[in-house]
């Protein structure tokens, strides 16, 4: 947090056939997995340009969904370039958050519970779904990024910005 790139609006891609753009995509995913994070952003990784990664599993959403209703709840390891979002319904939900560009902290994030998202994925092809719960939050929050926001700009109440290990006095009331 702090650094120039994470404050700026990143590039679109222009050439999705980039092998280049393969090589990043293998450092954030090993990236990802190794801080144990839902999502990453190229901009985290110093790259201005306008890709995400993300996965958002069963573990992660709502508990006590039907298999139907999972389906837009989750999401197996995505790459998306050129990401758009349209929000679909007017309704929030609140979330706690993390990031490693803002180690160490937490913090509880309202946001649109129901969007669709649009983009290509690294073959090229159109990627288009609707996504709700924590897949909702994590494409949401890894967008932002390509737009120089980081999930504390998002915050409305600052007294739920805790260190990652204080959490404890909160899950439980939050849960
Ligand atoms: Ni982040």
């Amino acid at each position: 947090m702090g650094h120039p790139v994470l404050g700026q609006r990143a590039e679109q891609i222009t050439d999705v056939t980039d092998p280049e753009l393969r090589r990043l995509v293998e450092d954030m995913v090993m990236t990802m997995i190794d801080a144990n994070g839902a999502g990453l952003a190229a901009p985290q990784v110093h790259e201005p340009i306008r890709l995400v990664i993300f996965q958002a599993p069963i573990s992660r959403a709502d508990p006590g969904l039907s298999e139907a209703e999972a389906y837009d709840h989750t999401a197996s390891l995505t790459v998306l370039i050129n990401p758009e979002i349209e929000i679909l319904s007017d309704e929030k939900e609140g979330g706690w958050e993390g990031c490693l560009s803002v180690p160490g902290l937490r913090g509880w994030v309202e946001r649109p519970a129901h969007i669709r998202y649009r983009g290509l994925g690294l073959d090229g092809k159109p990627i288009e779904r609707v996504a709700k719960g924590f897949h909702a939050r994590v494409v949401q929050h890894e967008c932002d990024h390509l737009d120089g926001i980081l999930y504390p700009q998002r915050m409305t109440d600052l007294t739920k910005l805790i260190f990652e290990s204080e959490t404890k006095h909160w899950l439980e009331q939050n849960a």
